[in-house]
């Protein structure tokens, strides 16, 4: 089964009120447009096509592993297809002819007139994001089943409104599609609706896109108006009408926005929980389409796992836990968290109310405590960073043990600098390293120590003023104060 998909994410989306173009906005982490993509990827997409316009330097670099197709003027769904038209056909383009047999050879025999093979394009709006690949497969599969000039995905709704409606003849035969702007209230009264999504022949829609008219309710070019075009041109039209309605959701507002990540929130939840993830409370959990959770995990409520992350088996996330791009091993926990581009092996423990940064690679058996941030750093394996301490730029060995409120000072107001502390050092409480630092293996340094210099193995680093003790002074200072005359 071979088709190329066309995007149309050209459009403004003005009923999301934003500054953002539409298809930019994000379901569960990931930009709507980037949903749809992905679900033709994973249907077997040969080529993808994105049709961008408005405001398209925030909607290119999420797209642009896809050829991108400029629509300047927005003039409607069936213009964006016009526009790509030259792009499309290259799609379908018969394979080059190969270059001339050398001059001694005799002239080749003229080729047999190319007959190109059909080829199926299928159309998505990029404010759909729900639509699955299985769902893009049928649809294909349909089309070339049937040999059909166009096959429209469509739902039965019980609210049809601001969808464009399925015409059907008595015998249930598709005739076209019309907008709700343009409709009679007789054919408002229709429930199945027009999802957005289609597969063509590629020959036959860009044979049809010439007969297009913008004389309608919003003078736009249609590309729903097509289906009525290849009717009435004696085409084979047909729908493919599905159940779950919820897959075919536009996204036009921020209501329907939140709807679609409902829907979307509760399918992935299901299907994690099918396979061995416990949650506390599921409507308090939200995790990315792309993310990859072994069984035996428990999440806790309010927490929200997005992009690419992965965990494996034993861990347990939350509550108030935000994992993003982020691997996490077994057994881990991670209590009350950020992490942020972060590697953590099995066995971590993270928080409450850790920070950890781009870059952190926790290895086994280590820790990041309370009110502790770490980036760009390794901490080895059964270190243990456990409470209010900032770890930038830093490698800790082995067994390392840092106390309460240590710091790596790592930028200087330029650069930023390493921190090196060798396997087995106990770092004392409030220890500030100076970065450029390196301490060698079992260091020990002294509580409040500021360490500027590089210390060899097993010494003792201790940078302190010396302690004044003043015998019976507090009762000596009660004393003269009592002496003291009394203003008031
Ligand atoms: C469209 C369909 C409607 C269908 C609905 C499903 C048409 C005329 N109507 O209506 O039948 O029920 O989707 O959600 O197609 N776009 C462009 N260039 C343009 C205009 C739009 O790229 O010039 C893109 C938009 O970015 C969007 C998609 O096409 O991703 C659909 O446009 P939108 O304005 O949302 O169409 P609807 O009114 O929802
Ligand atoms: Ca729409």
């Amino acid at each position: 089964m071979e088709f190329s998909t066309l995007i149309l994410a050209a459009g403004a989306g003005t009923r999301m009120k934003s500054e953002r173009p539409k298809v930019a906005h994000e379901l569960l982490g990931k930009p709507l447009v980037r949903w749809v993509i992905d679900a033709a990827q994973a249907a077997g997409s040969t080529r993808t096509l994105t049709v961008v316009g408005h405001q398209r330097e925030q909607v290119i670099p999420l797209v642009d592993d896809t050829t991108i197709v400029v629509q300047e003027e927005r003039l409607g769904t069936g213009h964006a297809v016009m526009v790509a038209r030259a792009a499309l056909e290259k799609t379908g383009a018969t394979p080059a002819v190969t270059a001339p047999p050398a001059a001694t050879a005799p002239p080749a025999p003229a080729p047999a007139a190319a007959v190109p093979a059909a080829q199926s394009l299928v159309v998505l709006n990029g404010d759909t994001p729900l639509i699955t690949a299985a769902t893009i497969a049928e649809l294909v599969a349909l089309q070339q089943d049937r040999g059909a000039a166009a096959c429209v995905l469509s739902c039965e709704l019980d609210d049809p409104s601001n969808y464009g409606r399925i015409i059907r003849d008595e015998a249930g035969e598709v005739l076209g599609i019309v907008e709700e702007k343009d409709a009679t209230p007789a054919q408002r009264a229709i429930t199945e609706v027009n999802s957005g999504a289609y597969c063509f022949d590629l020959a036959e829609l860009l044979g049809s896109l010439n007969t297009l008219s913008n004389k309608n309710a919003q003078n736009e070019y249609y590309l729903t108006d097509v289906l009525g075009i290849l009717v009435g041109a004696g085409k084979q039209v047909c729908a493919h009408c599905i159940e779950d309605a919820d897959e075919l959701m536009g996204i036009n507002s921020r209501a329907q926005l939140a709807q679609a990540t409902k829907a979307m929130q509760r399918h992935i939840n299901e299907r994690h929980m099918a396979a061995g993830v416990t949650m506390l409370d599921p409507d308090l959990v939200w995790i990315g389409a792309d993310v990859t959770l072994q069984n035996d995990i428990e999440l806790l409520p309010m927490t929200i796992l997005y992009g690419q992350t992965s965990v494996g088996s034993g861990s347990v996330l939350g509550p108030n836990t935000r994992v993003i791009d982020s691997t996490v091993g077994r057994d881990c926990v991670i209590d009350e968290s950020v992490v942020l581009g972060a590697v953590l092996h099995d066995k971590v423990s993270v928080g409450p109310r850790a920070y950890l940064r781009l870059g952190t690679l926790m290895k086994t058996g280590s820790k990041a405590g309370t009110h502790v941030e770490i980036k760009n750093s390794t901490i080895g394996e059964n270190s243990k960073v456990p409470h209010l301490s900032y770890m930038g730029d830093a490698t800790l060995g082995v067994d390392v043990n840092i106390g309460a409120g240590s710091i790596t000072c790592n930028y200087d107001g330029t650069a930023k600098n390493p921190t090196l502390i060798g396997d087995r050092s106990f770092v004392g409480s409030d220890t500030m390293f100076v970065a450029p630092v390196q301490l060698g293996a079992d260091v020990v340094t002294g509580a409040g120590s500021v360490i500027t210099k590089d210390v060899p193995a097993g010494a003792l680093a201790i940078e302190r003023s010396s302690q004044r003790t003043v015998a019976d002074w507090v009762a000596q200072h009660s004393k003269r104060d009592k002496e003291k005359p009394q203003l008031d």
